[in-house]
């Protein structure tokens, strides 16, 4: 079942070592096939099933997911050890959507040979995220760098749920000329509005409603749009505030590229906050003031950008 033939069209393969895998997406992109390339750490969630599903809607594709919990990214007291591994559920999941290939290589694999060089992702990535977790972006974008220089896709799929690690991996392809397409998914919620993530698992159900405040706080701060920076964080703020059960790290509002936040037009509100050991990460794209922000191609048809989606 696992890795024997390199590739078979509407069959899953499973791939383990990163040398075997590259001359299988080299080989199909020579005979004309474009590939799509999901990176994720498993524990597959209709999220991560999101991704797969926007990237096998390109018709003519072959479609790889990674599945690799990378040490890189972990802070030495962060929840590498205990992070969930369900492989056969997940390699399940990825028959159900139609993958073609999976990419599960060990941490040896990838990082055995005594590897030293990483990717450093300049002052964004010691902001936010990064302020509290150190090294963080360093070890994905890392990985992300070695994940599409092993599988060279034509698109990779990142979802906005981590708004800040699409932001720099988008950032790093253009400075380091990759030639991958990355294309940014919308924020996947359940029923009751808490984005999906794999660390949802580790909610009681009493810190699960407890986060249910971080949703309700940044469609608060939304809605106090139109009263400006000031007015959409007090909002957000105050509705955090009034849930005992979360320890907020940040609420921020930064421009769509995570510069300073404009005083009118599209921006972005990011939050993350702990219910009990498990944090959670949220954000919203939101309209400040009501102008028109000069900056935005939205509204500046001679600037002759593509829209974000
Ligand atoms: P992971 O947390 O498994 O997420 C894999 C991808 O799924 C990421 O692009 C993430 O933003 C997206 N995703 C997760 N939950 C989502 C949701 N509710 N809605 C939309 N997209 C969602 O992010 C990582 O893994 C790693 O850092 C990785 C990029 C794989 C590098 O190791």
């Amino acid at each position: 079942m696992t890795g024997q033939r390199p590739y078979t069209p509407g069959e899953l393969t499973v791939h383990h070592s990163p040398d075997e895998l590259g001359k299988v997406t080299r080989a199909l992109r020579a005979t004309g096939r474009k590939i799509n390339l999901v990176p994720t750490m498993g524990a597959l969630h209709e999220g991560h099933r999101t991704l797969i599903r926007r990237a096998r809607r390109i018709p003519g594709t072959v479609t790889a997911v990674s599945i690799f919990v990378n040490p890189l990214q972990f802070g030495p007291d962060e929840d590498f050890h205990r992070y969930p591994r369900p492989l056969e559920t997940d390699l399940d999941a990825c028959r159900a959507e139609g993958v073609d290939l999976v990419f599960n290589p060990s941490p040896e694999a990838m990082y055995g040979t005594g590897a030293t060089t990483t990717v450093h992702p300049g002052q964004l990535g010691a902001e936010l995220e990064g302020a509290v977790r150190p090294g963080h972006f360093e070890g994905v974008l890392t990985v992300v760098a070695k994940l599409l220089n092993i599988v060279r896709p034509d698109f990779a799929y990142f979802g906005e749920k981590d708004y800040q690690q699409f932001v720099l991996v988008k950032r790093m392809v253009t400075d380091l000329n990759l030639e991958s397409a990355i294309v940014g998914v919308p924020i996947v919620r359940d029923a009751d509005g808490l984005a999906l993530s794999s660390r949802n698992a580790y909610l009681s159900e009493d810190e699960r409603r407890a986060a249910l405040a971080i949703p309700a706080a940044l469609a608060a701060g939304a809605m106090a749009g139109p009263d400006g920076p000031a007015a959409i964080l007090a909002a957000a703020r105050a509705v955090v505030e009034a849930e005992s059960g979360l320890r907020l790290d940040y609420l921020e509002l930064r421009a769509r590229d995570l510069g300073p936040a404009p005083e009118n037009g599209k921006a972005r509100l990011l939050i993350a906050a702990r219910a009990g050991r498990t944090r959670l990460l949220d954000n919203i794209q939101l309209v400040v003031g009501h102008g028109v922000d000069e900056n935005d191609d939205t509204y500046n048809p001679a600037a002759g950008l593509p829209r974000e989606r």
